[in-house]
């Protein structure tokens, strides 16, 4: 027997005031006429077109298969997908296919849509209200090859009883995170290159450091000034949130900390800096250039005998709320857990 189901895959948006269907699986749009809308709501289960109970018989079934050719239906015949597309639709949400298929058809704003849109977003932040630490010098050099580093890197989850040094601290951040250079461009304005590279070095990554166990420095987040090598204690961002972020993390790790990590680093993107540039595909290249952060500061942690783990999820709005940020323009997108080894002196 042939069935009929609504395509999972499926958006309704507007345009202007037309309701149109979105297939995510091709970003194909076509415009929803009530009747279309109606039989994709009653098939929202597999059905043959006897129980859709319409009156226009053969017709509607030649409906339903235009339908299943558009991509807007799944047709079963026997038990088997007939459409083409298959189980491997099951493992997508209608989210993540989107925004899979909109790295092929977004791209660079254009010169003119950039500079009719008005100046280039600056890449620095207003400077954070509170105390300055100042960072002591980092190491001058790494101490292991970058082959050895590669060898040795590991994900590590149980933690010494000391304390981080803030050396230590400045030495991670120093090699990871840090902007190596500013450049100017007449129609893009600023741009920063780090020690890791960002998309069009739009550098739209920020690091805050969540102190709980750094000899000298009170417990709290710490905004880290990229150029300065400084960090800014966030007096707003509460004891109570930090447990929270802790907690967290905790859970987010699968239970297998032996304690608080000395540090979490909190990685955050400020969207406006690289959208302002690319159309559709902002929130891609951004998760592209947390991942290049991310193994930077692997391999300065490896080098620098610090236990490095990263953390894919974490409570994203309430960490940024508690940084004190809008997190419509800034928000976090990355964590990364840091602390000295259990082996460590
Ligand atoms: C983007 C990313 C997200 C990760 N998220 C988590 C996480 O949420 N919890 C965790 O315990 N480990 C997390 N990890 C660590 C991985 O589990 C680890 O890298 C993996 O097991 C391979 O081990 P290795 O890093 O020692 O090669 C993450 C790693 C990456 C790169």
């Amino acid at each position: 027997m042939t069935v009929y189901r609504r395509a999972p895959q499926l958006f309704i948006e507007w345009h202007g005031p037309d309701m149109v269907l979105v297939d995510t699986a091709s970003l194909q749009r076509f415009r929803a006429n009530p009747t279309v809308l109606d039989l994709l709501s009653r098939l929202d289960a597999w059905k043959p077109v006897d129980a859709l109970d319409s009156d226009e018989g053969p017709s509607v079934r030649a409906s339903l298969d235009r339908l299943v050719d558009l991509g807007l239906l799944e047709r079963s015949e026997d038990d088997v997908e007939a459409n083409g597309r298959g189980p491997a639709l099951d493992l997508w949400s209608p989210y993540e296919l989107a925004m899979h298929r909109l790295v092929s058809a977004g791209g660079y704003r254009g010169d003119a849509e950039v500079l009719r849109n008005g100046t280039a977003p600056s890449l620095r932040k207003p400077r954070a209200e509170g105390e300055v630490v100042k960072l002591p010098k980092a190491d001058p050099q790494l101490s292991i090859s970058l082959s050895d580093a590669l060898e040795q890197r590991r994900t590590i989850r149980t933690y010494g009883e000391r304390a981080m040094t803030l050396a230590e601290l400045s030495t991670l951040l120093h090699y990871a995170a840090r902007i190596t250079r500013m450049r100017h461009d007449e129609t893009l304005g600023d741009e920063a290159l780090h020690t890791y590279p960002t998309s069009g070095a739009r550098s739209e990554l920020e690091v805050y450091v969540v102190a709980n166990d750094v000899a000298g420095l009170p417990n709290g987040a710490y905004y880290f000034d990229p150029i300065e090598q400084t960090i800014t204690h966030l007096e707003a961002a509460d004891e109570e949130g930090r447990q929270a972020l802790l907690r967290n993390m905790h859970g987010a790790a699968g239970g297998l900390l032996n304690r608080d990590p000395q540090v979490v680093i909190v990685i955050t993107a400020v969207f406006g800096r690289i959208m302002w540039k690319y159309r559709d595909i902002g929130l891609v290249m951004i998760y592209k250039d947390t991942g290049a952060l991310l193994q930077t500061l692997y391999l300065v942690s490896t080098a620098t005998n610090l236990a490095p783990c990263a953390i894919g999820g974490g409570n994203e709005m309430a960490t940024t709320r508690w940084l004190g940020l809008d997190p419509l323009v800034e928000a976090q997108v990355g964590c990364f857990l840091v602390g000295v080894p259990d082996n460590a002196s």
